[in-house]
């Protein structure tokens, strides 16, 4: 992969406009809660922790080409349907998600379950930058330089055991914060999962931070993984159980709409969604709806990476 310079944007250039914006509509939701006595649904923003500094260092073998999509536009059109299914929802509501304490299990066909504090996982292997291409199922995508390591380095440490053939990650709960819970628009807590070798996979990245900072809570603080060849969807966030499984788990999308969405998510515009076409993208932040649509690629662009963990499979079924 060719190596990208990383523009230097001061931190005044990229202050997100949505922020202010996204501000000043729960000022008015918050007044007219006091004022009607209801309880806003994301009371516990004031004691949100707000993104710090990560240093990282810049991993040159994953860097992509494409211009970074802008900090603005990454930290608010998201999807986090636990905080609501409009695009905004998470960048107003994920205040709320309480990230302190927090630990995650790492558990199941292992020889060392144990739990994993923040601290800790900031220091388990050394923080790396890179440049990921992110696609999502919806046909719109990315370009986020993401602060993590390989998950490997993690799931090495508990030793998985020759019957773990899969990872399945689970997801925060939290009723309070999540007005989405409430929905049955999937089948909480939202799960995913890879099969062992994807998982151990040096690109898929344990991820802690974005642009040189902790993760916002609506890009999954504190720790959320980042698939880059699969649809966004298969990047769990905010998870709190990793379990090395012998079975292939089911995921929360499979379990809500087989037809539609299979346990690899793998990116490939050959294979359409029953509802739309995957051989094309909109990429966030340039030109808006008018901007030419680019040409989805195979495995996300990182078919060098990873085509030969897919040998023999029929791509079309397996999905
Ligand atoms: N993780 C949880 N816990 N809940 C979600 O709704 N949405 C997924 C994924 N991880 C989701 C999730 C989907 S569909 C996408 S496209 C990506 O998160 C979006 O990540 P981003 O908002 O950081 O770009």
């Amino acid at each position: 992969m060719s190596v990208y310079r990383f523009p230097q944007v001061k931190p005044s250039e990229i202050t997100p406009q949505e922020l202010w914006q996204g501000r000043r509509q729960w000022i008015k939701a918050a007044g007219a809660a006091a004022l009607t006595g209801v309880a806003a649904p994301w009371s516990g923003l004031a004691g949100a922790a707000s993104p710090a500094t990560l240093s990282a260092t810049r991993n040159p073998a994953y860097m992509v080409m494409d211009t970074p999509t802008p900090e603005k536009d990454v930290i608010s059109y998201n999807n986090f349907y636990e905080f609501g299914t409009d695009k905004g929802d998470p960048f107003l509501y994920a205040k709320a998600l309480k990230t302190e304490p927090w630990t995650v299990s790492v558990e199941g066909e292992v020889a060392e379950p144990r739990k994993f504090g923040i601290d800790e996982l900031l220091k388990l292997a050394p923080l790396e930058e890179r440049i990921y291409r992110m696609r999502c199922v919806e046909a719109w995508s990315m370009v986020i330089p993401w602060v993590g390591y390989p998950l490997s380095a993690l799931l090495s440490r508990v030793q998985p055991t020759s019957k773990a053939k899969f990872v399945e990650f689970q997801t925060a709960m939290q009723p309070d914060a999540m007005p989405g819970l409430r929905s049955n628009v999937i089948d909480w807590p939202y799960t995913e999962g890879l099969r062992i070798d994807e998982a151990m996979h040096p690109l898929t990245l344990l991820t802690l931070g974005l642009y040189g900072k902790t993760l916002p809570n609506q890009n999954g603080a504190p720790v959320r993984l980042v698939v880059p060849w699969k649809y966004g969807l298969k990047s769990a966030k905010s998870i709190v159980r990793i379990r090395l499984v012998e079975k292939q788990p089911i995921t929360s999308w499979e379990r809500i709409a087989p037809r539609e969405y299979g346990f690899y998510g793998n990116v490939n515009p050959e294979v359409d969604h029953p509802r739309w076409s995957q051989g094309s993208e909109r990429r966030i932040g340039q030109g808006g709806v008018f901007a030419p649509r680019i040409k989805t690629l195979m495995f996300n662009g990182y078919a060098n990476e990873v085509a030969s963990l897919y040998q023999g499979m029929d791509l079309r079924k397996l999905y």
